[in-house]
C-alpha cells in the first residue's frame, strides 16, 4: 500500500504543515493533505495509509453539512476543478486535496469540549477549570461536561499552541469577533456531536480554525476529523477511563511505552501500530458518513 509523504506541483507553495503542503493558486489555495501522521508535535516518519485522503473526504463531507450554520473555504475536492498546471498529478491528487478560498486565518484555534480530557483533564485536575472557565469538582477522567464548553489557543508559530481564556481572545481580536467565534463554534460542535451520537461516535472535544473572507467569518482549515477532534466509540465508553478511539491516541498510547523524549527523531512506528492507525482512522470515515471508504487517490 503507497503512502503519500509530500508533493511538489508546479504551482508556488502556500505554506507547509505538520501535515498539509499548501499551493497558491491566487485568490485560492490547494491544500494536499499528506499520510505524515504527527504526535506530541512531532511527525512521525512512517505515513499512515490513506490518511490524508480520510482527512479530506471527512472535511467535505462537514462542509457540506455544516454550511448552513456557517459557510466554509471549501471549493471542491473535484480534481476536474483544479488549475491546469496539475493536470498530470491529477491522480495523485484525488480525494486528498481542496481547492479553498484564501482567507485572512484568525490566529486562535476555536476549541469546544464536550467531555474532560487531554489537556482539559490536565489543567481541571489542576486548577478545577479548564482554560478559565469554572467546573464542578469531583469529574472523572472522559466524564460529559454539565454543557460543552470553549476553551480556545493561541496558534504559536513555533512550538505548542498554549490554552488561553476567552477573555485573552476578546483583547486581541475584540470582543464581538471573539464572541462570534465561539457562538459558532458551540453550534458546529453541537450539530456535530448530534449527528455522530446516532452513528455510534462521540466527540469528545474538537478544534475550529476560522478566518475572513471579504469582511465575513468563515470556517477554513480542516474539519472534525480524527486529527483535529477526539473520536470515541460509543458502545464502549464509561467515565474514569480513557475511552477506545478512533483518533491518534492509539499511536500517542503506543509512543508512551517507549523510551522517547518527544523530541525528533521519533521512535519507529511498527507495522501494526500503522495500520491500527489506519484502520481508526478509516473506521472514523464510515461510521459519521455511513460510507464505505474506497480510495479515490492511488
Ligand atoms: N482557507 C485558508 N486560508 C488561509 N490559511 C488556511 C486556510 N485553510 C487552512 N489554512 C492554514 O493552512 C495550514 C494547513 O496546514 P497543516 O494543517 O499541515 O498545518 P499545521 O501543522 O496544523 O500548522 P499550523 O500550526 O499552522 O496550524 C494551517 O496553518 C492552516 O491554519
Ligand atoms: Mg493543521
Amino acid at each position: 500500500m503507497s503512502t503519500l509523504l509530500t508533493i511538489d506541483l508546479p504551482l508556488p507553495k502556500f505554506g507547509s504543515g505538520k501535515v498539509r503542503e499548501t499551493f497558491d493558486v491566487g485568490d485560492q489555495l490547494l491544500m494536499v493533505a499528506t499520510d505524515r501522521l504527527s504526535a506530541f508535535d512531532v511527525i512521525m516518519r512512517e505515513g499512515i495509509p490513506h490518511k490524508g485522503e480520510v482527512l479530506t473526504r471527512l472535511s467535505a463531507f462537514w462542509f457540506g453539512q455544516t454550511r448552513e450554520i456557517i459557510p466554509n473555504h471549501l471549493i471542491s475536492i473535484d480534481p476536474a476543478a483544479f488549475p491546469a498546471a496539475v493536470a498530470a498529478q491529477r491522480g495523485e491528487l484525488a480525494g486528498r486535496t481542496m481547492l479553498v478560498h484564501k482567507a485572512q486565518r484568525i490566529d486562535f484555534e476555536c476549541v469546544v469540549r464536550g467531555y474532560l480530557a487531554g489537556s482539559g483533564w490536565k489543567d481541571y485536575r489542576a486548577t478545577g477549570a479548564v482554560s478559565g472557565v469554572p467546573l464542578p469538582s469531583g469529574l472523572r477522567l472522559a466524564d460529559r461536561l454539565p454543557e460543552p464548553i470553549f476553551t480556545p489557543a493561541t496558534k504559536a508559530a513555533t512550538g505548542h499552541d498554549e490554552n488561553c481564556t476567552l477573555d485573552v481572545m476578546e483583547n486581541a481580536i475584540g470582543i464581538d469577533l471573539a464572541q462570534s467565534l465561539r457562538d459558532a463554534s458551540l453550534a458546529l460542535y453541537q450539530f456535530a456531536a448530534d449527528l455522530a451520537i446516532d452513528r455510534g461516535i462521540i466527540i469528545a472535544d474538537t478544534k475550529f480554525e476560522f478566518g475572513l473572507l471579504d469582511g465575513q467569518v468563515i470556517v477554513i482549515d480542516e474539519l472534525l476529523t480524527p486529527d483535529s477532534s477526539r473520536f470515541w466509540a460509543a458502545g464502549e465508553y464509561a467515565p474514569g477511563r480513557s475511552p477506545a478511539s478512533f483518533d491518534k491516541q492509539f499511536v500517542r498510547d503506543w509512543l508512551e511505552t517507549q523510551t522517547w523524549d518527544k523530541s525528533p527523531p521519533p521512535p519507529t512506528l511498527p507495522p501494526e501500530v500503522i495500520a491500527g492507525t489506519a484502520q481508526r482512522y478509516q473506521e472514523a470515515y464510515e461510521w459519521l458518513t455511513g460510507d464505505t471508504f474506497t480510495p479515490m487517490g492511488h
